[in-house]
């Protein structure tokens, strides 16, 4: 069977690659996911153990996502299904597809939507509302008007599609080179008005002095599944931005960049959110609504409140549109490289679908519909978090470190010219470590 190598777009440089592929891993993930798991899992601790996980296991998965992307120069189904010619590996293809692009799009969008109105609210009146302790009947009556969530949630949409459509060089990377150094820019001030504001130290010391005896199991199964979402690992998303790197780049030192972005961000989100709710008397184990609940109460006792509650929003919602292109991006790139359609056919197509599959998600919050239990949203997080994303994950690691082996090593010393010193220990990491690893985290997360 022969590898990929066909006419393809290509990232226009390496820090454009870079850069997208940071847009990706650096999301919702790392502002709203992240601060929230460390202040549910203890503070410091967490932060050291997930860290040391990233870094490993994660930049482990990603090396192996890369190799397999870039070795096949096409989406997820047709790579697994040229690399290993059965049925079976294609499945792992389909089950990135599908579960990533398709179903965490549809709900991640309605998030991005509700982002979108929270940069209107807090120019608009979200600020004296908070300051009366309302932030919680402001976020309930957002998210119980179906109407406005589903505006908000088209408007996100339509922009994903938008940016996607304009393709790799022009659309995707174009937009991640703006938005990614102004994200870096906007945590920078917030993080200069949180340490300053006063009582945070507290916070600083929560999130920055470990105590290892808070360290429990589910922490540790916590800090693995983070890593892996956030690093947007186990979807076919690196698989397919892989793709389109050159032949010249050095993959372990992409991973390196990725990985290290990527932390950078979520620790920096800890240092504006812990000082911020330490210094207001709040308690930082409040679980999701850390945001968009807590933030804006936070935001409301500061001299111009507004002006940082917007800014943390606009930086929110670049972390979610760079990371919903990505998504996007593996089923675009499914419609031009299985369905052979143009870009814009690609984007019109799925766009319409997704949005379609993203509608219950958007109106469920409001009652209806409830799947297994749960309002629609929470079950579309947990199928793919929960199942597809760990069982994904894990059958790229068996695939790439037992029958892709030499093909990924060969990628990733550019057909031997570059030596990685690393390489025997990656190789065992993805054939036995990562595999088991995620294993268990499954399996917690399941029973
Ligand atoms: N990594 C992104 C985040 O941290 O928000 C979200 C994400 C993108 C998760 C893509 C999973 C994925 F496949």
């Amino acid at each position: 069977m022969s590898d990929g190598h066909n006419e393809r777009e290509n990232w226009g440089s390496r820090i454009g690659f870079i850069l997208a592929a940071s847009g990706s891993a650096i999301g919702l993930g790392n502002i709203w996911r992240f601060p929230y798991m460390v202040g549910m899992n203890g503070g410091a601790a967490f932060l050291v153990v997930y860290l040391l996980l990233v870094a490993t296991i994660g930049a482990t998965v990603m090396l192996g996502e890369f190799a397999l992307g870039r070795r096949m120069r096409k989406a997820p189904v047709p790579a697994f299904w040229q690399a290993s010619g059965t049925h079976t590996w294609t499945l792992v293809g389909w089950m990135g597809t599908i579960g990533g692009s398709f179903i965490i799009l549809s709900y991640y969008a309605v998030i991005g939507g509700w982002t979108l109105k929270y940069i209107v609210a807090s120019l608009q009146d979200l600020m004296p509302q908070a300051v009366e302790g309302q932030s919680r009947d402001v976020f309930n009556h957002f998210v119980g008007s179906p109407t406005e969530v589903i505006a908000y949630f088209l408007a996100f949409m339509a922009m994903t599609v938008g940016i996607v459509l304009g393709g790799i060089g022009k659309g995707i990377e174009r937009a991640c080179k703006v938005m990614m150094p102004l994200l870096f820019l906007i945590m920078l001030v917030l993080i200069a008005r949180a340490v300053t504001l006063p009582g945070a130290l507290q916070g600083l010391d929560f999130y920055l002095r470990p105590d290892f005896s808070k360290l429990t199991w589910p922490a540790l199964l916590d800090a693995l599944s983070q890593g892996f979402f956030s690093l947007s690992l186990g979807m076919g998303i690196m698989v397919t931005y892989a793709s389109y790197i050159r032949d010249e780049e050095h993959l372990p030192s992409s991973v390196a960049y990725v990985v290290f972005y990527d932390s950078l961000a979520a620790f920096l989100a800890g240092l504006v959110i812990f000082p911020a709710v330490f210094s207001m008397g709040l308690e930082p184990t409040q679980g999701v609504g850390l945001t968009f609940i807590v933030l804006p109460g936070v935001f409301a006792r500061m001299p111009h409140g507004e002006i940082f509650s917007a800014l943390f929003f606009v930086l929110l919602f670049f972390a979610a549109i760079t990371s919903s292109m990505s998504l996007f991006e593996v089923t675009v790139a499914h419609g031009m490289d299985d369905l052979k359609w143009s870009r814009r056919k690609s984007s019109l197509v799925m766009g319409v679908i997704i949005t379609l599959l993203g509608l219950p998600s958007a109106a469920s919050l409001s009652g209806s519909p409830k799947l297994w239990g749960m309002d629609f949203l929470s079950a579309m997080d947990f199928l793919s978090n929960h199942i597809i994303l760990p069982l994904c994950a894990i059958l790229t690691c068996i695939f790439v470190g037992w029958r892709f082996l030499d093909r990924a090593e060969d990628e990733i010393s550019n057909h031997g010219t570059y030596r990685f010193k690393l390489l025997r220990a990656w190789a065992w990491i993805i054939r036995i470590v990562a595999p088991v690893a995620i294993g268990i985290v499954f399996y917690k997360g399941l029973f």
